[in-house]
């Protein structure tokens, strides 16, 4: 098990506003039959897939061909997924492409897949290939203008882009007729989108329901692939390297963001869910794990689409194998001592002990430790250990030889613990006595459930 990654989602929530754009651009004729708009310079392929052959290209829907729809067997009560690529090195589908089709098409098994195929432009330079994202954008467009033409409802229309793919469904979503009804954006793609308008990126208004799942793991390298919109603020330095290091940075970027998804889609059992955070260091406190006003969300294809005027950023834990599920714990503890002191970055080991299993050892490293102060934490397990009864915290020495010879301890008479996904709030008293002497490089201090509930006597005043 081991590592976690660290997850950031971002949902961007747009408000129904569903005007058709009708004359902002010339490209589509709004009125008409199929036959008044040109359909001849699509370069992009729309490979329909079928769930027993999930990485072929079997059959080609074709815009303006009424035929295709019949001939692929396009199912008109369906929902449609239509999954647009990025950046490719070598011109082929990468394997995360069928992987997607199948995990979608597990989940919703009439549903429509299809793959929007735009290797060609995709597998230029990179500087070229994001250029291109406005050329297929339109391609998608003109498709899915063309589908509702045959009286298709675009309340059934998902886009699901990754990275250079997410601005090309954002493109697309500006241009249709009528909006779609939801587009996914997967790690979408950073350089020379940062400052790009909101007609060539991905933005909150593309479809009724816009949804960015946006990764970063720690320690990973500063070179992140990112973008900076809803508010959100990326981490973005060595941007002005050049294009060849560029395509390097690119290549090394990972999928995860279409893993969590796919986990989404076949994981329901494990549903991951994400909390609205201001900051990742008030996350990382344990501060944000409420669900009140909808606050907290599920990660992912299940996420509800709560409608509100401002974009949230929300933040999840997760293992890093699937299902990427994590159970999180916020432990809130005052610090007494009569030293006055003020250590950072200590680390800790936590057993936590429930009614259906337990976990061992799960390490932490707390920001800060002062006298007579309160430390809050998050505390993640991978393991669904029920509801938690026991705890032991021991406080591991810093290094070999500083932790030899301290005597640094602090007592602790209690310990409120929430959990995020049962949202419950519970007070924990020493075991033995009525407090727990934690002592740095010492021996475990194991704490039990009390029956008071920090949440009453909240609720009191
Ligand atoms: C857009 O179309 C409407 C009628 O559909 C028309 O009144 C308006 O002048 C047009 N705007 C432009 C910029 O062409
Ligand atoms: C529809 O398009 C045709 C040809 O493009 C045009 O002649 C006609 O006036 C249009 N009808 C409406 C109602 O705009
Ligand atoms: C869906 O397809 C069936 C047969 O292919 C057709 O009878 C029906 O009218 C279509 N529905 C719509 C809304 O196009
Ligand atoms: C396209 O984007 C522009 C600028 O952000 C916006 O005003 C317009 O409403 C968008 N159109 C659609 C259909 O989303
Ligand atoms: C990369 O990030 C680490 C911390 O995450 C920082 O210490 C380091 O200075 C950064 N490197 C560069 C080149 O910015
Ligand atoms: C504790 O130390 C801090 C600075 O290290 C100081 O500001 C504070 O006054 C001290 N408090 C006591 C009670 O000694
Ligand atoms: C911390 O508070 C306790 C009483 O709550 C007090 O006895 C102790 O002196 C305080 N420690 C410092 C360093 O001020």
């Amino acid at each position: 098990m081991g590592t976690e990654g660290f997850w950031l989602l971002v949902i961007g929530f747009s408000l129904i506003a569903s005007e058709p754009i009708s004359n902002s651009t010339e490209v589509f004729a709004r009125n008409s039959t199929e036959l008044t708009v040109d359909y001849s310079d699509i370069e992009s392929k729309f490979s329909i897939r079928n769930p027993e052959f999930p990485d072929e290209d079997l059959c080609y829907l074709v815009p303006g061909q009424r035929d295709s729809i019949l001939d692929c067997n396009f199912k008109n009560d369906s929902q449609t997924f239509l999954i647009i690529h990025g950046w490719s090195v070598a011109g082929l589908f990468e394997s995360w492409v069928y992987k997607l089709v199948s995990a979608l098409f597990e989940r919703e098994p009439s549903a429509n897949v299809i793959v929007v195929d735009w290797l060609d432009r995709a597998s230029k330079h990179y500087p070229k290939s994001a250029e291109n994202t406005g050329l297929v954008g339109a391609d998608v467009a003109k498709f899915v203008n063309w589908l509702e033409e045959m009286d298709y409802p675009l309340e059934k229309v998902h886009l699901l882009g990754y990275s250079l793919g997410a601005h090309v469904a954002g493109v697309a979503g500006n241009l249709t007729n009528n909006k779609v009804n939801r587009i996914t954006g997967l790690d979408p793609a950073g350089p020379s989108f940062e400052n790009a308008d909101h007609l060539r990126r991905l933005s909150p208004d593309d479809a009724t329901f816009v949804d960015v799942l946006h990764t970063n793991t720690r320690g990973s390298p500063n070179l992140s692939i990112g973008i900076h919109y809803l508010n959100l603020v990326f981490q973005h330095e060595n941007s002005r390297r050049d294009w060849h290091d560029m395509d390097q940075i690119v290549k090394c970027s990972h999928e995860r963001s279409i893993h969590l998804f796919i986990d989404s889609l076949v994981n329901r059992a494990y549903q991951s869910w994400a909390y609205r955070c201001s900051s990742r260091d008030a996350f990382n406190k344990g501060l944000c794990l409420s669900c009140r006003k909808n606050r907290c969300n599920k990660l992912g294809y299940g996420v509800n689409k709560i409608r509100s005027a401002r974009s949230a950023k929300m933040y999840l834990k997760t293992r890093d194998m699937m299902p990427f599920k994590v159970f999180h714990y916020q432990i809130k503890l005052h610090l007494f001592s009569d030293k006055n002191m003020t250590l950072l970055e200590q680390p800790m080991k936590v057993s936590l002990f429930g009614t259906a299993d337990e976990r061992d050892d799960i390490a932490v490293t707390v920001p800060s430790m002062s006298t007579n102060s309160t430390i809050s934490f998050l505390l993640t397990s991978d393991k669904d250990i029920g509801e938690l009864l026991m705890l032991s915290l021991h406080w591991e020495k810093e290094s070999y030889l500083y932790g030899f010879f301290s005597t640094n301890q602090f007592m602790i008479r209690k310990m409120r613990i929430k959990s995020g996904e049962t949202q419950s709030r519970v007070m924990f008293r020493p075991k033995d006595g009525e407090f727990g002497s934690l002592v740095q490089g010492g021996d475990a201090v194991v704490f039990v459930k009390s029956s008071e509930t920090p949440q009453s006597r909240r609720e009191q005043r």
